[in-house]
């Protein structure tokens, strides 16, 4: 049965209308966009949830949806790198990074520019801004439709695991946004990589589906993390300990299974006891990272849901989206 119809452009749903993916439904969700309403929307890593990065209104609702702290800056979604440019200020190593995985999930953080249209609330009062330009079919329809820079945090509540399908962001925001636009599954599975380019090297804020030796390809160094001196860096989930938690604690590097805890399994040799779990699920019984990473906030989600009090999780090699797997699975793990 279909939903009740919310008008376009409503801020305040009474409740969230799944749009599917074609012309009708990208331009349906458009005008929800430029009426200061939000639509979740799927790129290649996690579902966004959209805002008019240009409008504070909109921006602050975002905000509350996630009850997402404002001292946390967004990401702004664009189409291109010359829409990219007209926000921010590249210099030749992040005019490099773009072009080498633009459209891709890797997300810039440069000084903003002068003909910035990405509100100051959107950047949490900084002067940099967070661009990145997604490899989606639909993410990009849906970005050339509403012309505007699209506001972008992962939809899910502040802290809790990010969606990688619609019914995980319904879990999270039903009610508290007007639609989300169903592209299905998203296929990379863990966030974008956070890289920083101002003056000086380039610094690694948080690794995601683009991987630490294609970035050292390209700028041929190893980026260092966020600099300690470095008071432009907020305190954002891709730094606070403690994010991406399911409701179960969890348990890393797991090398023998306790009676009654849900486990995570990676490749094909489990660990000790792990007939005793609870609830079993495997990232990639071939032990591949791509696909492990794919699946691992659907698995988080669903072992979640068998109400186990602790989730083991089988060691995790750090090669390729390894890394990026261990540094979510680090934060789902760390003390509340
Ligand atoms: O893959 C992704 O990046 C997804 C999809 C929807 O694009 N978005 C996403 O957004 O993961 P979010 O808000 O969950 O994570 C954005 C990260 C946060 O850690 C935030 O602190 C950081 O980017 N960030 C945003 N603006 C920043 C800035 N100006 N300086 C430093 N970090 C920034
Ligand atoms: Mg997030």
């Amino acid at each position: 049965m279909a939903s009740r119809m919310s008008d376009p452009g409503s801020t305040v749903p009474a409740g969230t209308r799944l749009l599917p993916a074609d012309a009708e439904g990208i331009a349906a969700a458009a005008g929800i966009l430029r009426g200061g309403g939000l639509v979740a929307f799927p790129t290649e890593t996690v579902y966004g949830l959209g805002g008019d990065a240009t409008d504070p209104a909109a921006v602050a609702a975002i905000y509350a949806a996630k009850a997402r702290p404002r001292f946390n800056p967004l990401i702004a979604h664009v189409p291109d790198v010359a829409a990219a440019r007209g926000e921010g200020v590249f210099n030749d190593e992040a005019l490099r990074l773009a072009e080498a995985f633009w459209p891709g999930p890797l997300t810039l953080v440069v000084p903003a520019s002068p003909t910035i249209r990405v509100c100051d609330l959107a950047r949490a009062g900084l002067k940099s801004v967070a661009l990145r330009v997604p490899d989606s079919e639909v993410a990009r329809a849906l970005l050339s439709a509403f012309g505007r820079p699209l506001a972008g945090p992962s939809a899910n509540r502040s802290g809790r695991v990010s969606p990688t399908r619609p019914a995980h962001v319904r879990e999270d925001l039903d009610g508290r946004i007007a639609a989300i636009l169903d592209g299905g599954d998203t296929p990379v599975g863990v966030e974008s990589t956070v890289v920083a380019c101002h003056d000086g090297p380039a610094r690694l804020l948080r690794p995601g589906g683009v991987t630490g030796d294609r970035l050292r390809a390209v700028l041929g160094y190893d980026p260092a993390g966020p600099a300690a001196s470095d008071t432009e860096a907020p305190a954002g989930p891709g730094l606070l300990a403690s994010h991406y938690a399911p409701k179960a604690r969890v348990r890393l590097d797991a090398t023998r299974v306790e009676p009654g805890e849900a486990v995570l399994l990676f490749g094909g040799v489990p660990p000790a006891g792990w007939e005793m779990a609870r609830a079993s699920l495997n990232l990639s019984p071939a032990g591949d990272a791509t696909e492990a990473a794919a699946r691992l906030f659907g698995a988080l989600r669903d072992l979640d849901a068998t109400g186990a009090g602790t989730i083991a999780v089988a060691p995790i090699p750090r090669d390729g989206l390894g890394e990026a797997i261990r540094d979510r699975l680090q934060r789902a793990a760390a003390p509340r």
